[in-house]
């Protein structure tokens, strides 16, 4: 099953409700919410209180928290009590993300781990069974609205030949032209922005990329 995942900080701030509620009412699966720490990337987003408003508004949405942060550990439990259901890492903090998973994990939160686009398929390799979903970074971290970098989608490939049967995410500059090839190449869940909720009709954007599966 594709999931579409809307990703929120493409929403307009001003009307956040009733935005994410569009994009919702157009068929999105869940919701994905990017935190920024300005040093581990080069921007500021939200803290947990995003995540505590968001399950306010939306009590039955899933979210998929992405923190491209420096010190996540410091953070899973305060998102786990706003409203997480899922927290991705970056493998690229170092030896630590390890046990910042098992830290998700045993805070009964679904656990993934994120890779930039430099970052290669087979550093996960030793971890794959510990997670429930990895999420591949199809632009560098940090800004909504860039350009797909395609060759980062075959690390999806080279995941699933590699026995991974977890959810995996293409997160970055993904729209209808070339979400078919995020799906050829094993990408099940489908992080959006731009492409959501700056469309005319997000329905007909995701109704079509839904048909592509069973194309
Ligand atoms: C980028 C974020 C993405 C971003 C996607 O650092 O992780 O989730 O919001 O936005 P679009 O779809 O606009 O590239
Ligand atoms: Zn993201």
């Amino acid at each position: 099953m594709i999931e579409i995942a809307a990703s929120i900080l493409a929403s307009d701030f001003l009307y956040m409700k009733d935005d994410v509620q569009r994009i919702l009412d157009a068929g999105a699966d869940l919701l994905h919410v990017d935190i920024m720490d300005a040093h581990f990337v080069p921007n500021l987003s939200f803290g947990p209180e995003i995540s505590r408003a968001l399950r306010r508004g939306f009590p039955q949405e899933q979210q998929d928290v992405h923190l491209m942060m420096t010190h996540p550990e410091d953070y899973i439990e305060a998102f786990s009590k706003a409203g997480a259901n899922e927290i991705t890492i970056h493998l690229e903090i170092g030896e630590k993300a390890i046990k910042t998973i098992h830290t998700i994990k045993d805070m009964g939160l679904k656990a993934g781990l994120t890779l930039k686009p430099d970052t290669s398929a087979d550093s996960l390799f030793p971890y794959l069974d510990l997670l429930d979903l990895v999420l591949i970074m199809t632009v560098e971290p940090g800004f909504g609205g860039q350009e797909l970098i395609p060759d980062a989608l075959n690390k999806a490939s080279i995941l699933r030949s590699h026995g991974f049967k977890g959810c995996i995410s293409a997160d970055g500059g993904i729209g209808p032209e070339n979400a078919g090839l995020a799906i050829a190449h094993g990408v099940n869940r489908l992080v959006m922005g731009t492409a959501l909720f700056k469309a005319q009709d997000p329905a007909k954007v995701i109704k079509e990329i839904k048909a592509m599966e069973q194309a």
